[in-house]
């Protein structure tokens, strides 16, 4: 592809109240990031250059992606695009979850990326079922991706020849936009931040 672009969801209540998985709705903050998405995108575009917008079947990213669809027009929603599936301590904070599955929370400090939530996914099965993803990836072009956090960890390590082992340690910021843009010596990286 010549570029791929990436963001995570606006600020969702969850994010504010500490809590994992779930589908609940933007913040107010949140909002206002979904809101600047399509300037924030324009800086990194060509004039006129229109991009197809990719979610997960989540609200967070359906509502972040609403502004720039209305302007671009194309949107996808993927399962394979959700969140890690967090099984059994979905809705919990980090904190109900080292006090409700103590040796849970520890198996997976040891190996995050390996570890399995009870009912739910590792990083390991992510990586896995973003293969199509990444197929779909490798073939079009100008493509928007608006997900979350697990899930953009695996995909820029792809992109960033990082081995996923290192994936599920690394940092994507709220209210970025990351664009890379692959080379035959390596990728090229951009990023934009929102002012919100
Ligand atoms: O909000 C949850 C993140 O997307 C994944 O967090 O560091 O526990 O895998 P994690």
């Amino acid at each position: 592809p010549r570029s791929i672009w990436l963001s995570r969801h606006g600020e969702s209540m969850y994010n504010l109240e500490g809590k994992i998985g779930g589908d609940a709705d933007l913040s107010p903050r949140g909002e206002a990031y979904a809101r600047s998405l399509p300037s924030l995108v324009d800086q990194s575009i060509e004039p006129g250059q229109t991009l197809t917008v990719w979610t997960s079947t989540l609200r967070r990213t359906i509502q972040t992606a609403r502004y720039l669809v209305d302007k671009h027009g194309r949107q996808l929603p993927w399962k394979a695009l959700d969140e890690l599936d967090s099984g059994v301590c979905d809705g919990l904070t980090y904190e109900d979850i080292e006090a409700k599955y103590p040796e849970d929370f520890k198996a997976r400090d040891d190996d995050k990326y390996n570890y399995r939530y009870r009912g739910g996914e590792s990083y390991r099965d992510v990586v896995v079922r973003l293969e199509p993803i990444i197929m779909e990836l490798e073939r079009n072009e100008d493509i928007l991706i608006v997900t979350h956090q697990a899930i953009l960890r695996c995909i820029y390590a792809y992109f960033m020849n990082v081995p996923q082992e290192r994936s599920p340690w690394m940092e994507v910021p709220l209210h970025t936009v990351i664009k890379l843009t692959p080379r035959a010596y390596g990728t090229i990286e951009e990023r934009w931040k929102a002012d919100i």
